[in-house]
């Protein structure tokens, strides 16, 4: 393996930012990663495994090893006539993943067509869209111990899920190198039309119609509505996750602004819709440079082409003060700032 030095990264991330890498490594293989920990290069400070480089933000140099996660493989571990275990190493790209599961009849991963990304980060935020996360359908994650040097087995109960969270993200942050995850599909779809946006799209269609693959089609066509393409705008996504509130808080703002978009929640929690209260302060299209809140979207953050990390990162800090001061609601970063 070739240990590059001070890497640029503007390729390696969907927002398209100038960043470098003091030193970037490209992994293919478990070997890979064995024989780097044998070099003693992950006891370096810090780590960071890349993907698709599709959920983070780089506002600066990075001091430290970037790995390239470049693991790829699918694997039917077991099957019978209902369900599909499927191993996927963590450097396979999400969206073909969804295509491949889809063509062959599995259910299970339709609604979540097209999100930028790798499998291997799928797990880390717990990816979701149109009503279905990958909680629904992961069985297992396997992942490399920096620490150790071992590959260690996470059942999903470990993994503690929970919307665009989980133990990698949080208590053991930093620690754990995910190298392949492990899914159970459906033979027999069970569709997933909950979703309001998707149960519009198939208003017209007969019952008996619809299967996966109008499923993953609509989805995409959805998708494509709302969300700009990386390739073309650079982008992460929702840069914001969603809020969550207490019932008191929720009839308040209900009182004070009636309009306002909200979902009901486990535990008397009420997630509000982040798109919305940026649009109120005023942000959905506006521009600084070429950092941007996009217009069809306003949760989705955007670099028009030369904007530096620091340039959309201070945008989104504007953006959290002034929906603070509307509504004293502090929205959290979706978005891995690095
Ligand atoms: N809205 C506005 N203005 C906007 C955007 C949204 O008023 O500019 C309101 C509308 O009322 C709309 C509601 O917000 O009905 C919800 O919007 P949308 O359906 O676009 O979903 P979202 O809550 O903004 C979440 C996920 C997306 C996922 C969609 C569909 C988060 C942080 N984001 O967005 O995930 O695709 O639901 O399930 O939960 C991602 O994580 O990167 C991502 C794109």
């Amino acid at each position: 393996m070739l240990t590059q030095q001070n890497y640029n990264l503007s390729q390696l991330n969907t927002f398209g930012v100038d960043a470098t890498a003091e030193k970037l490594v490209e992994v293919e293989t478990l070997d890979d990663l064995f024989e780097l920990s044998d070099h003693g290069l992950l006891k370096e400070n810090p780590v960071l495994f890349l993907g698709q480089g599709s959920n983070l933000l780089f506002t600066r140099h990075f001091p430290g090893l970037v790995i390239l996660n470049r693991l790829t493989g699918r694997k039917v571990l077991e099957e019978d006539d209902d369900f599909v275990f499927l191993r996927v190493s963590a450097g396979e790209s999400w969206p073909e993943l969804v295509d491949y599961t889809v063509s062959r009849g599995w259910g299970g991963l339709e609604n979540l067509s097209l999100i930028p990304g790798s499998a291997g980060a799928a797990p880390v935020q717990n990816i979701g869209a149109y009503g279905v996360e990958i909680k629904d359908v992961l069985d297992c994650v396997e992942a490399f111990d920096l620490q150790t040097g071992e590959l260690k087995t996470f059942s999903i109960k470990h993994c503690r899920l929970g919307y665009r969270t989980s133990i990698f993200k949080t208590t053991s942050k930093g620690r754990y190198l995910i190298t392949s995850i492990l899914i159970k599909l459906a033979k027999i779809p069970v569709l997933n039309l909950s979703y309001k946006p998707l149960k519009e799209y198939f208003n017209r269609y007969p019952s008996g119609t619809i299967g996966i693959c109008e499923v993953s089609e609509a989805v995409k066509a959805i998708r494509r509505s709302k969300l700009p393409e990386p390739a073309e705008i650079g982008n992460a996504g929702s840069f914001f996750k969603n809020p969550l509130v207490s019932s008191g808080k929720i009839n308040q703002l209900k009182s004070q602004f009636p309009g306002i978009p909200f979902f009901t929640m486990d535990n008397d929690k009420y997630k509000i819709a982040a798109g919305w209260l940026i649009e109120q302060c005023g942000w959905k299209g506006k521009r600084i440079g070429d950092a941007g809140v996009y217009d069809k979207q306003a949760l989705v953050l955007v670099n028009y082409g030369k904007a530096t990390g620091k340039q959309i990162f201070d945008l989104s800090q504007q953006i959290v003060e002034s929906v603070h001061e509307k509504f004293s609601i502090t929205l959290e970063r979706e978005v891995t700032v690095i």
